[in-house]
């Protein structure tokens, strides 16, 4: 740990790819609501506009819709402008500015480790993007020039956490100070990985090419209702105590589900639950899920017939973030001795 004592500041981000799915959801917006309200932290929410370009090509109109309908997902879900900065990350500069810095400190065998990287770049590594390789430098450079302390994030997420710190530590060793923070990684509570609702052995992914293996913030009711009753499961009862989901991942997926919706633990789920077949209680996680989600879509889609409001609220946003950021990039130029 560093000796220097940090503002309790929370970052995390989404990138605009694709529609947010229950896992994004799950895994981390709600998550973000949660540590906005808990009063302990700065909260500071991003859509990482600069991440969404490295894997494929993204037509201009996708991204913008995308970036304001991730937008309208985090405020629909309860982030509220008042209490949280919420960004568009290619508006505020200094994220790609402290970017370059970190491409600079991180190494090309850190990166190559990455398994993300591995997973996206696949077997043609030579036809992937220098900025999909470049990618957790940036993610760090997201999280550092906030000096954040907490990321709450998914468990895909865990390794590039990991760089981050050692980012950071090279950093401060290689000029000799004590200046970025090593971030804690906040991967929590039972929905920390969402599995697609196809193939339990698989995340639940924007993605995956079957839209039946997600659930989209954007679905209606109906369309929740089906995903969830073609969801694969096992024909077995559901047990009543958590050991008897050991190698029936497809059963746990859905009880995870059921008790992050619910906001229960996954013992109370069984208890209330166990003994039932599927056909018992998938009805009963329909009409959870609904109940959640439904007025979360409806927001959305009431935010999105006028962009021009969440347009002003990311200007605003990126004004506020810019204060903590603009000192903080103005600094490590100054320690890494570019002439200012
Ligand atoms: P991304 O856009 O893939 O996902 C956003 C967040 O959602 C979580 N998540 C899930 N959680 C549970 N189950 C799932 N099936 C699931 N799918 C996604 C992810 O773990 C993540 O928390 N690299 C990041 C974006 C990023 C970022 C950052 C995050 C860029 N800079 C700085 C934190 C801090 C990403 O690709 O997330």
């Amino acid at each position: 740990m560093t000796d220097t004592t940090f503002t309790p500041r929370v970052f995390s981000g989404i990138q605009p790819s694709g529609g947010l799915t229950l896992g994004n959801y799950l895994g981390a917006i709600k998550r973000f609501v949660d540590m906005q309200n808990e009063g302990t932290y700065e909260t500071v929410y991003c859509m990482v506009d600069l991440h969404a370009i490295t894997a494929k090509f993204l037509d201009p109109e996708t991204l913008r819709r995308n970036t304001r309908e991730l937008a309208a997902g985090f405020i629909a879900s309860g982030i509220n402008p008042e209490k949280s900065i919420l960004i568009n990350q290619s508006q505020v500069p200094e994220h790609a500015q402290l970017g370059w810095i970190f491409n600079c400190v991180a190494r090309m065998g850190w990166m190559g480790r990455m398994t993300q990287w591995k997973d996206k770049a696949g077997k043609n590594a030579e036809a992937a993007s220098l900025g999909l390789f470049a990618y957790p430098a940036l993610m760090a450079a997201d999280i550092l020039v906030y000096h954040a302390t907490h990321v709450p994030v998914g468990d895909d997420q865990k390794q590039h956490l990991e760089l981050t710190r050692d980012i950071a530590t090279k950093f401060n060793h290689d000029y000799g100070v004590d200046f970025f923070p090593l971030t804690e990684p906040v991967i929590e509570g039972v929905a920390t990985r969402v599995m697609s609702l196809r193939d339990g052995s698989k995340k639940m992914s924007k993605s995956d090419p079957s839209d039946a293996s997600r659930i989209n913030m954007t679905d209606d009711a109906d369309a929740i209702a089906k995903k969830i009753r073609k969801a694969k499961t096992d024909p077995d009862a559901l047990p009543s105590e958590a050991g008897g989901l050991e190698e029936r991942p497809e059963a746990r997926n859905l009880v995870n589900i059921y008790a992050a919706l619910a906001e229960m633990s996954l013992e109370d789920v069984l208890r209330d639950h166990g003994g039932q077949q599927f056909g018992q209680f998938k009805p009963a996680l329909v009409d959870l899920a609904v109940e959640k989600l439904s007025p979360i879509s409806k927001e959305m889609a009431r935010l999105m017939a006028a962009p021009s409001e969440i347009d002003r609220i990311l200007a605003r946003g990126a004004e506020q973030a810019r204060e903590i950021t603009a000192p903080i990039l103005a600094k490590t130029y100054e320690i890494v001795g570019m002439v200012r």
